[in-house]
């Protein structure tokens, strides 16, 4: 039997609530279930509800919200909350993606009371960490990517630590067409079980990996048993390509 591997599609700024359902016609018929294999996707807030009615019936298929605001509700224009998005449909949520961090200033401190957020409206985070070009250069991603760690799950214990997913996104292999060696991710991924393990999550942890991965490395990345899955962006936008692309990681 092969392990068990989550593919996840970050649609980022892309795909209203009609393309949205236009695409999980096509990826429907497009893509078989696999055993011991879940689909994730992440659209944008106001095409929540549409793909969450697309995979309803659906067990392997899960539907995520891109980010969440720290509070369940108030005066904060423009923001979704995680009672807003679990109620669109929404069974789980990213957390500190690298363009929240270095596009909108998210901070460890914000990444923490998120996480904190997700969990009590009962959404599954996936909480991203990762380096800069500069920080891998300077021999500084295990101290970034630990620092991440803390900041966003300082306090949290055992069970809760649990249900969080990792994926390691190294910010220079984010929609560059450069991703990570499989040998590279997999150290990594080594230090985030290591940190994990440390405070009391004793089941082996989710991790996946994201930043370019395509139809031509997918295969290579997920050879690497480190590796629990992948969070993909640009190609995850056309619904055939990202069929033919879990299937061939699920191979
Ligand atoms: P790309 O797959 O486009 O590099 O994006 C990765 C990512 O940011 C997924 O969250």
């Amino acid at each position: 039997m092969s392990r068990p591997l989550r593919f996840a599609a970050n649609w980022k700024m892309h795909l209203g609530p009609d393309e949205a359902r236009a695409y999980f016609k096509t990826f429907r018929t497009r893509y078989r279930p696999r055993e011991q294999c879940e689909v994730w996707f992440f659209p944008p807030a106001v095409s929540l509800e549409a793909a969450a009615q697309a995979a309803r019936d659906r067990a392997d298929l899960v539907v995520g919200a891109q980010d969440i605001h720290w509070e369940p509700k108030g005066a904060f224009t423009g923001a979704v909350s995680g009672p807003l998005v679990a109620q669109a449909g929404a069974k789980a949520t990213l957390v500190g993606h690298s363009e929240r961090r270095h596009v909108f200033g998210e901070t460890d401190a914000d990444t923490r009371k998120k996480v904190g957020a997700a969990l009590a409206a009962g959404l599954a985070p996936v909480l991203c960490v990762g380096e800069t070009l500069a920080e891998r250069e300077g021999g500084q991603t295990l101290a970034v990517v630990h620092r991440q760690l803390a900041g966003a799950l300082r306090g949290l214990e055992g069970g809760k630590l649990a249900q969080i997913t990792i994926a390691y996104e190294p910010v220079w292999a984010i929609g560059t067409g450069r991703n990570a060696t499989p040998q590279d991710a997999a150290g990594v991924h080594r230090e985030i079980r290591a940190w994990l393990a440390a405070r009391g999550v004793g089941e082996r942890a989710r991790v996946l990996y994201g930043g370019s991965v395509n139809l031509k490395n997918i295969t290579e990345l997920l050879a690497e048993p480190e590796l629990d899955g992948v969070l993909v962006g640009g190609a995850s936008l056309d619904p055939a390509s990202w069929a033919e692309l879990v299937h061939s990681g699920a191979a």
